[in-house]
């Protein structure tokens, strides 16, 4: 998959570095044309001159050079790139990456690249572990930044820890993975995500805690892997992911049409959006007075889209959450009948790490025959999971 591919190798100053030298020449030999760009300090752990004959190209390290003022553009190499990887990336560089600082060559690339980006960290347990550098690298995670995971193992100042950049064959793999990723090229897809929000009169509503990070990641990673998906949005806070169509929608009845109607052109669909059972009868025109009695709303049902999607949906994919506080995979395989779901998500509301508002998850996936359990995991790992599942259904 790395054939042709165009790879951005970004070096930072950490022992590690030596091993950015394999890592360059594993990318070219499976193909790939990589441009090397340093931060000033990398080039005291490897020199340009490694670097710039193992990537048959020039080192970038500086904005410009200062002998005859030729100025490197970090944009046009932003988006010449399909991947930049840093590896090493030390702490310093993750934190300046996580708060967009651009003091550097390294960095205003990163800024302006459209492509994926994964990082290998590289340093000491101690850093690794420190609450900064966690803190760093789950905000570059929610940025969609992929990071490939440092090992357990002997590190530079003797120590024994996590915290040493994972090998030059392994994160050749793993961006082989995730670039070679467009298996979902040519379908589209239909996700619901966020609140819906059902008016009672023009300031008051029903609605409930989803915030769409699910279905966004969902979302983010069917586009990530070549899929035209039209994303049906209830209330949400989060930004449209990169390559997706969004829908804006408030309530059950406009996001019921807006599913229908996206799903009539698609391959499939993932109901993620927690849809307001119940709507009021009718809204009010004008603010309702409160008086001194206690009062009540009539409510009525809402549809069920991801039912009537179900119903029409023939050989195409549907794929539903559910959020049980009791009795969940009973629950969740009565749900995956009676709606026609090819498989659904049980979403835990017990473990620490699970639920509303989270940047992680911890779910099971259930269809009529089997019920795979998920370790606490990002939103995102649960998403690539849930679409893993999708692909192995279409092929
Ligand atoms: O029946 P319940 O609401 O628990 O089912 C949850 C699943 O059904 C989720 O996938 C949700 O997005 C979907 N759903 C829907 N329309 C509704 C209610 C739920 O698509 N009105």
């Amino acid at each position: 998959m790395l054939k042709g591919k165009h790879i951005i190798l970004g070096v930072t100053g950490s022992i590690a570095a030596y091993k950015a030298a394999v890592l360059c020449r594993l990318f070219v030999s499976a193909g790939a044309e990589v441009r090397v760009v340093m931060t000033p300090l990398a080039k005291q752990f490897v020199t340009p001159l490694t670097m710039a004959t193992l990537a048959k190209h020039p080192v970038l390290v500086e904005f410009f050079n200062p002998e005859n003022g030729e100025w490197n553009s970090h944009v046009s190499l932003g988006e010449w790139a399909d991947c930049m990887v840093i590896a090493p990336a030390t702490a310093n560089t993750l934190a300046k990456m996580a708060c967009g600082v651009a003091d550097n060559l390294l960095l205003t690339t990163y800024l302006s690249a459209k492509c994926h980006v994964a990082v290998a960290p590289a340093m000491d347990l101690d850093m690794y572990a420190h609450a900064a550098t966690q803190r760093n690298l789950a905000q570059l995670r929610r940025d969609g930044v992929y990071v490939i995971e440092p090992e357990q193992g002997e590190l530079a100042s003797g120590l024994v820890g996590k915290g040493r950049m994972a090998e030059p064959a392994h994160i050749v793999k793993e961006v082989d993975a995730f670039l070679g990723s467009e298996t979902l090229a040519g379908r589209r897809f239909v996700v619901t995500a966020g609140a819906t929000i059902e008016a009672i009169d023009p300031v008051r509503y029903i609605s409930n805690h989803s915030t769409g990070k699910m279905g966004y990641a969902v979302a983010a990673e069917l586009a990530a892997r070549g899929a035209s998906v039209t994303l049906v949005s209830g209330r949400t806070a989060l930004a449209v992911p990169e390559g997706v169509d969004r829908v804006d929608v408030v309530s059950a009845e406009e996001m019921y049409n807006a599913a229908v109607e996206a799903f009539a052109e698609a391959d499939g669909a993932v109901m993620c959006a927690a849809v307001a059972d119940y709507t009021p009868v009718t809204v009010a025109d004008e603010k309702i007075k409160k008086g001194d009695a206690d009062m009540s709303i009539p409510l009525r049902r809402t549809k069920d889209i991801a039912a009537e999607l179900g119903r029409v949906k023939g050989g195409r994919l549907l794929v539903g959450f559910a959020l049980e506080t009791d009795s969940g995979a009973a629950n969740a395989r009565e749900k995956l009948e009676r709606k026609n779901l090819d498989f659904i998500v049980l979403n835990s509301l017990r473990d620490a790490g699970a639920g509303f508002g989270c940047d992680t998850n911890v779910v099971s996936l259930i269809d009529a025959v089997s019920c795979v359990e998920l370790p606490l995991m990002s939103k995102r790992e649960v998403a690539a999971r849930i679409v893993d599942r999708m692909e192995k259904l279409l092929n």
